[in-house]
This record gives C-alpha cells, sequence and structure tokens, in this order.
C-alpha cells in the first residue's frame, strides 16, 4: 500500500469527530423539540427545592432515601421514586433529563433546556398569602420568580438573533402550578366557597405567565391542570368523613375535592382557548392530568396497580386510606427508616401527596394517547415522539 493511500493519525482522529459530531447533531434534529424550559411545583421539580433548601436550611424529604430508589438509584431531588411525567416528556423527545436552573448546571451548555419549578412553589406571590392571613411556608418562589429567573438567563442563553430560532424550537411546560396555592388553604381549614375566589387570581398568574413567554418568542405550551385532589392520600386522610356517599363509590375518591380540582381545571380550558385566540401561531396544549389520572383511579389492576389502594408507598398506612377515620399517623415519608412498600410500582401514591413513577408513566401515556388538546400525538412533532415509544 503506497503511503498516500494511508490516513495520517491526525487525519483518522479528524474524520471520527466529524463522524461522532454528525451523529450527535442527528440525535437533535430527530425530534423537533431541542429543548424543554420548565415552570411549576413539585410535579416538575428535578432538583431546585432540594438545592434551595441546602443554601436556605429548610428541609426537603426529597434529598433523602427512599426517593429516586427505582430509577436513579439515588435521591435527586424529585418527589417521587424515580421519573416525573416531564421526565417522560423529556426522554419521549430524545433529549436529556432537563437540569434544575440551581445546583449543578453546567452554565456553557444547556442544550436540553431549563427546568425552573420548584417543590411547594404557588402561582401566586407571597404578599397573596399574606393578605389573607395563610401561612405560605416558601417564599420567593412563585411563578412571578421563576419567570424572572428565565428572563435573567436569557442573555447568556441566547442573543437576539437566535433566541426566536431557539425558542421556536424549544417547549415551554407550564404547570402543574396552583395546587400549592389551594392546598395552604386548605390545610389552613379554608372554606370551599372561600377557596374557590382564589382560582381566578391562579388562572390569571398562569395566563400572564404564558402571555410573557409567548412575547419572548415562545411558540409551543404543555399547560397541565390539577390533579384529581380527592384521590390523593394525605387529602383522604385528612378529610375523611364516615359518610358514605361523601365518596366516590367507584374511586373512593372524595367527591367535594375532586369537583374543586375540575373548577380550577374548566376555568384554566376556557383561559387557554382565549390565549389560543388571541395568537393564533402558538400551539397551546391542555394536559388532561386529571382524566389522564382518573382513568387509573378507575381501574388500578388494568396498570398493574392494587385494586382499592389509595394510600401511599411510603410512609403513613398502607391500608385504604378512605375506610380509615381520621388518625393521627403522619404522612411521612423521610429518611431511610420510614416503611416503605416492597413494589412501588404496584401504588399510585408515594409519599402521600405525590405520586409513584408508575402512576406517573400511565399519566403520560394517557396524554399521548387520549388526554391532551389538542392531542400532543399530532401537536408534537413526529420523529421523536415514535422513536422512543420503547423507553416506556
Ligand atoms: C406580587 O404580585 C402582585 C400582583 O400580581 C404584584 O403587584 C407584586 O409586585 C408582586 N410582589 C412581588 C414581591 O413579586
Ligand atoms: C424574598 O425576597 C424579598 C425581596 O427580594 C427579600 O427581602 C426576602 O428576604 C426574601 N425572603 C426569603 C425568605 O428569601
Ligand atoms: C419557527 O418555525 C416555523 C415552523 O416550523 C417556521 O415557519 C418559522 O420560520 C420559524 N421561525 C423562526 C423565527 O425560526
Ligand atoms: C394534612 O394534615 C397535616 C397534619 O395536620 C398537615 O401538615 C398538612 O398540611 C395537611 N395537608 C392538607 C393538604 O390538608
Ligand atoms: C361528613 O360529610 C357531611 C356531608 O356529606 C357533613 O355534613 C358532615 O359534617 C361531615 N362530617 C365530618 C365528621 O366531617
Amino acid at each position: 500500500m503506497s503511503s498516500a493511500g494511508k490516513l495520517s493519525p491526525a487525519t483518522a482522529i479528524f474524520i471520527i469527530i466529524i463522524i461522532l459530531l454528525s451523529s450527535f447533531s442527528g440525535n437533535f434534529t430527530v425530534g423537533c423539540y431541542t429543548s424543554i424550559f420548565s415552570f411549576g411545583d413539585s410535579l416538575a421539580d428535578t432538583g431546585n427545592s432540594l438545592h434551595l433548601s441546602q443554601t436556605i436550611g429548610y428541609h426537603v424529604n426529597s434529598g433523602t432515601f427512599p426517593f429516586g430508589q427505582t430509577y436513579f438509584h439515588r435521591p435527586t431531588g424529585r418527589f417521587s421514586d424515580g421519573r416525573l411525567i416531564i421526565d417522560f416528556i423529556a426522554q419521549h423527545l430524545g433529549l436529556e433529563l432537563i437540569p434544575p436552573y440551581f445546583g449543578e448546571r453546567n452554565h456553557d451548555m444547556f442544550m436540553p433546556g431549563i427546568n425552573f419549578a420548584v417543590g411547594g412553589s404557588t402561582a401566586m406571590n407571597d404578599s397573596f398569602f399574606d393578605q389573607k392571613g395563610i401561612h405560605e411556608p416558601y417564599k420567593n418562589v412563585s411563578l412571578i420568580h421563576q419567570l424572572s429567573w428565565f428572563k435573567q438567563i436569557l442573555p447568556s442563553y441566547c442573543h437576539q438573533s437566535n433566541c426566536r430560532e431557539i425558542f421556536n424550537n424549544s417547549l415551554f411546560l407550564l404547570g402543574e402550578i396552583g395546587g400549592n396555592d389551594y392546598n395552604h388553604a386548605f390545610a389552613d381549614g379554608r372554606s370551599f366557597e372561600e377557596i374557590q375566589t382564589f382560582v381566578d387570581p391562579v388562572i390569571h398568574s398562569i395566563s400572564n405567565t404564558i402571555i410573557e413567554l409567548i412575547e419572548i418568542g415562545a411558540v409551543t405550551f404543555i399547560v397541565p391542570g390539577n390533579l384529581p385532589i380527592g384521590c390523593i392520600s394525605i387529602y383522604l386522610n385528612n378529610f375523611s368523613n364516615s359518610s358514605k356517599d361523601y365518596y366516590d363509590p367507584e374511586t373512593g375518591c372524595i367527591i367535594w375535592l375532586n369537583e374543586f380540582s375540575q373548577y380550577h381545571n374548566d376555568k384554566l380550558q376556557t383561559e387557554l382557548t382565549r390565549i389560543r385566540d388571541l395568537h393564533p401561531h402558538t400551539t397551546i396544549i391542555y394536559a388532561d392530568y386529571y382524566n389522564s389520572a382518573m382513568a387509573i383511579f378507575r381501574n388500578p389492576s388494568n396498570y398493574g396497580f392494587k385494586e382499592g389502594e389509595l394510600g401511599p408507598c411510603c410512609g403513613g398506612s398502607n391500608d385504604k386510606v378512605s375506610s380509615s377515620k381520621n388518625t393521627d399517623e403522619k404522612y411521612s415519608c423521610d429518611g431511610p427508616e420510614t416503611k416503605t412498600c416492597d413494589d412501588p410500582s404496584e401504588y399510585i401514591n408515594w409519599d402521600g401527596t405525590h405520586l409513584t413513577e408508575a402512576a406517573y408513566k400511565w399519566i403520560f401515556k394517557g396524554l399521548l394517547k387520549d388526554y391532551s388538546y389538542p392531542p400532543m400525538e399530532n401537536s408534537l412533532c413526529n420523529g421523536g415522539l415514535s422513536l422512543h415509544h420503547n423507553e416506556l
């Protein structure tokens, strides 16, 4: 072989690098979303509140085992045993999991986006709760603050010329948010009627955030509604009642609390319709967490969950919550000593308040198939969607 036909080592390395680079860029062009920006509360927090708790000094349980045991095999700050809906969305689009804004974020390369969601976060800011005399323990993490963090990173993230192009290819996950605004009030013993008056301001705050993001260049949104809170273990425990017709006979969930979630969700959808009409170039997908979750609560065994089990896997009692009266039992999943079920995939509820990875996975699958408007399957780009089905 003549020496002219041989590749010099430098040339060979160069070619290998080119091949590697082109396969990476191939990855990014498979789905048409290159990044996700997320705002919300513990349902989407991938580590922010854990990091904030370490710097501000309040305790969050999501930094201790058994949190994270299922997928990550370590606590990541997620409020579950494993992945959240935002993680399933990211994996489905062929993206890396979305790094939290606080913590070990790599400041030069946030290719898959940034997650601003913080556990405990509210849609309304602190002054709203102060005015109503409601104790709201997590300060300065409302939706307004999350939006301001996003605006702060913009100059380092993109330049005027390419911001719009980047956001054009980004998915904005806005929520779930608002659940805590109501939680704090319910926990404080406020009436259904009073808490109902919070819904308009909460929706207004969500809506303002969407519109500000559209003005910055956001085009595609997923906006989740509230979960059926009447099916959540901690609510079943705190608001139990001996009267039988207090509960939905089909699911064992508390009827009036689920009606509250639906009240919020109806108003949210009306507002999303208004925003779509005002901004016809945008795609605003309503993610119906409520009905996707209710499908599971109606038929738990179809999804591999224990029939009639509304209690959490970790902490509290594993008895059917709705049949037990108000007890002193604390729903506390905190630290390796906590009593944890053998198989979290048989439980919908993880820690009393949040759901298991298995439940989030099924809710996500439901969103893809039936429970989003306009349908996610058609509205999100095709490549990334079909490619990663097997990962679930
Ligand atoms: C809280 O929200 C109100 C109304 O949206 C706003 O006027 C006020 O400046 C906000 N306060 C803080 C501290 O962000
Ligand atoms: C919240 O922000 C305000 C205004 O920036 C500040 O004065 C206050 O100390 C902050 N509170 C907490 C708990 O961080
Ligand atoms: C955004 O994407 C749409 C459709 O994919 C395209 O028509 C439009 O030119 C893009 N706008 C920018 C600023 O990149
Ligand atoms: C349930 O009760 C516990 C103990 O009193 C309280 O800490 C928690 O905030 C309550 N949660 C709700 C959603 O009512
Ligand atoms: C149980 O619910 C009924 C209404 O369905 C209400 O009248 C009653 O006060 C409740 N009891 C308790 C102990 O909360």
